[in-house]
């Protein structure tokens, strides 16, 4: 692999790359938030240190060929241990942002609020105090995927019990992290928990076998969850602390295959409004979408059930749902083109969305098969959440590319692609007036990319995995991406 030698091999043959729109020169608005990201499970390690509960990581990855190579993140980056390490590498990168999330069993092993651990609170005290100190403001996520194993053991996010579940423990951290964190995240991509962790089974928890029906119940639980927990800060803390809250959404943007047929058209809609309109269209607009509602009646009608297999919000539970956002959270990666497909029976994961995906020939690769460098898709699925959703202020909580095989320092292909997303994201905000205020990189280092394993490297820093002090070394990209933030974007 490697995306920079397809792009100079192409270009060395005289060959267009889909690199086919000029840069435009300009800058973001005053203040605009430059960040790097990452998650507990994935950089942390110290999977049993000072009294951390279990999660459903933890378990997974110490279940037979569930993680390539059984990689797991007992260790992983070992950031738990790290703090300093990693205010410098960020110092070094100049953003002025760092998303990073929380480890609910470090603070509620059980994930009751019946017992909390000290110990492993003090980690997040201690490192959000290290980024103040830096000049560096926190962007918390509370849940990136990481559930407590015993409340898995009651259902995880099939139980409704976990909404005030969830309640709890983001009450315990607004408290107590409030005053020195004004930026939340609830619950990192909804979508792949329901889908990927319930759907496909390939992260956990790992269940495949209700394909059809349980995404749907986990998802309408992350949503309730999600807005209680935004209530919550609304009705008890924003007054005092005067922090943002939102949901972080992801989404592919889906193009038809064939731009001139009616039934690839029809195709893109539905794999959009069953991606990201899953959980943006109640949060944002009330319920979900028309398209979703009755699809999928209609399809478990058919087959014979006496309802949806989507469930249904109260009137009440519409109204509370709607609007509990302070920003649009948005991770973003790829474009796929889409077709119709038969739709397929319900014990089929994306059966009810009827459209199958693909990519074209001439896209650059990365790492990772799911990720073609795609930049003019951003700009389109930004212009898409402006008008769809009532131009909300955005924020880009995550996009980035990754490589795999042999350590190349010299990762041109990741300059590339930033360079590429971010001018994109500039004729989003300065030619079509989308309100994005924030871009955040994925990922300040190489870490676990969950079931590949440490073999997908998405990082602006190299992390040696053969020297025990797993030293953090900065790739070439790191100083095209800190130019780009010392310039707030492409100045003339
Ligand atoms: C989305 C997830 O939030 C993050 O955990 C993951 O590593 C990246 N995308 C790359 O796949």
């Amino acid at each position: 692999f490697s995306a920079h030698f397809y792009f100079q091999v192409m270009k060395d043959n005289g060959f267009q790359t889909n690199d086919d729109e000029r840069m435009l020169y300009g800058e973001f608005p005053q203040g605009f938030l430059w960040s790097t990201a990452t998650a507990s499970y994935q950089i942390e390690g110290g999977w049993r240190a000072d009294g951390k509960g279990l999660s459903i990581w933890d378990k997974f990855a110490h279940t037979p060929l569930r993680i390539f190579e059984n990689d797991n993140g007992d260790i992983a980056c070992d950031s738990y241990n790290k703090i300093d390490e990693d205010i410098a590498i960020l110092k070094q990168l100049r953003v002025n942002h760092y998303r990073f999330s929380i480890s609910w069993t470090r603070i509620l092993p059980d994930g009751t609020k019946n017992y909390i651990n000290e110990a492993g609170f003090s980690y997040y005290d201690r490192l959000v105090n290290a980024l103040l100190a830096a000049n560096i403001q926190p962007h918390v996520t509370l849940y990136h995927w990481d559930l407590p194993l015993a409340l898995q053991n009651v259902g995880g996010w099939e139980n409704d019990t976990i909404v005030e579940r969830f309640r709890d423990y983001a009450d315990i951290i607004f408290s107590r992290l409030g005053d020195r964190v004004k930026l939340w995240v609830t619950i990192n991509e909804p979508y792949n928990v329901a889908m990927v962790g319930h759907g496909y089974g390939v992260a956990a928890p790992g269940i495949s076998f209700r394909p059809g029906t349980l995404p749907y119940i986990v998802g309408h639980n992350l949503i309730k969850a999600h807005a209680e927990a935004w209530h919550l800060y609304n009705d008890k803390y924003r007054a005092k602390q005067n922090g943002k809250v939102s949901i972080t959404i992801n989404s592919d943007w889906s193009e038809p295959r064939n731009p001139y047929k009616q039934e690839d058209i029809d195709a893109a809609r539905r794999v959009i409004q069953f991606y990201i309109g899953w959980f943006a269209h109640p949060i944002f607009n009330g319920d979900y979408s028309e398209m979703m509602k009755t699809i999928i009646r209609e399809r478990s009608l058919a087959a014979g059930l006496t309802q949806s297999r989507l469930p249904e919000f109260t009137p009440e539970e519409i109204k509370r749902i709607k609007g509990t956002y302070d920003y649009f959270g948005f991770n973003h990666y790829t474009t796929v083109l889409a077709f119709p497909v038969e739709y397929g029976n319900l014990q089929h994961y994306d059966g009810d969305r009827g459209a199958g995906t693909t990519a074209d020939r001439a896209w650059l690769n990365s790492g990772s098969g799911w990720l073609k460098i795609t930049p003019f898709g951003l700009r389109r699925i930004l212009n898409f959440i402006k008008e769809e959703y009532g131009n909300p202020m955005i924020i880009i909580t995550e996009n980035g590319i990754s490589e795999r095989g042999p350590v190349d320092l010299k990762d041109s292909h990741r300059s590339y692609y930033y360079e590429k997303y971010i001018n994109q994201m500039l004729k989003a905000n300065l030619l079509d007036g989308v309100d994005v205020r924030g871009y955040t990189t994925w990922s300040l280092m190489d870490n676990l990319e969950w079931a590949t394993g440490f073999a997908e490297r998405f990082g602006h820093f190299y992390v040696n995995r053969s020297d025990p002090k797993l030293p953090r070394v900065a790739k070439e990209s790191v100083s095209f991406f800190s130019t780009i933030i010392n310039c707030n974007g492409f100045p003339d």
